[in-house]
């Protein structure tokens, strides 16, 4: 890889940013000063600014607080898209699973794209928690309703955990990750969600995160993620 490329990818700034950087001294490869920026670099490199170690990370992984009004795509000509939330120069990035625009809560957004495949597969049966408000009364018969597989055209979804907070708000909990899966659900039993919030997406949620806002996952956070995924960590 390029030393230019190396460093805008690790956020040192703007492939031009990054030239006029090595252009004025301030990078080191093993501990000697470049000044060109199209250096290609072997894997055993140790890249230095301003004498600070610079290691490459391959892949991000990123906890957005998905807010109302983006959609969940990589660019959009007519809609603003979550990737407008994320300060990031990676182009590969995009979003493991997806949620309606009126949908806010837990997203991830990452360039790894074995572990997005099997986190959404539903094989490895990853859970989602979602908080739920609806437009009439939920029926009596909801948590029983919700406890046996429900058909539908194109699928039918598993057993889903459902939890009454009132006649009209309820956390419902699925595994799969269908399109509309929690509204087309609710329809079923004769309501109309009108606000939806993942607060879960495995062990995850948005504590400390206001709308709009994001994290890094922390190493460990990934490992039991990998671990979910049934992947060894690469
Ligand atoms: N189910 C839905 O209906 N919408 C979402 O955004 C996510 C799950």
């Amino acid at each position: 890889m390029r030393l230019d490329k190396y460093l805008s990818d690790m956020r040192i700034g703007t492939r031009k940013e990054v030239k006029e950087i090595i252009r004025k001294g301030r990078v080191k490869i093993n501990d000697s000063i470049v000044k060109k920026s199209d250096i290609h670099l072997s894997e055993s490199d140790i890249v230095m600014v301003d004498d600070r170690v610079i290691e490459y990370l391959e892949y991000e992984y990123y906890l957005l607080n998905k807010p109302a009004g983006y959609i969940t795509a990589t660019d959009d000509n007519f809609q603003k898209t979550i990737m407008e939330l994320i300060d990031s120069k990676r182009k590969d990035l995009f979003p493991l699973g997806r949620l309606d625009k009126d949908t806010e809560g837990v997203l991830l957004i990452s360039n790894d794209g074995v572990l997005g495949h099997h986190l959404l597969s539903p094989k490895y049966h990853v859970d989602k928690k979602y908080y739920v408000e609806t437009d009439k009364p939920i029926t009596p018969e909801a948590e029983e309703i919700f406890s046996k597989p429900m058909e539908f055209d194109d699928f039918v979804a598993s057993p889903a955990r459902f939890e009454r907070i009132d006649d009209y708000h309820a956390y419902l909990t699925i595994s799969e990750g269908k399109f509309h899966q929690v509204k087309r659900m609710f329809e079923r039993i004769g309501t109309r969600v009108i606000y939806l919030n993942r607060v879960e997406f495995a062990f995850l949620n948005t504590d400390g995160l206001s709308k709009g806002e994001y994290r890094h996952l922390t190493k460990e956070e990934i490992k039991e993620l990998y671990k979910l995924a049934n992947l060894n960590m690469k």
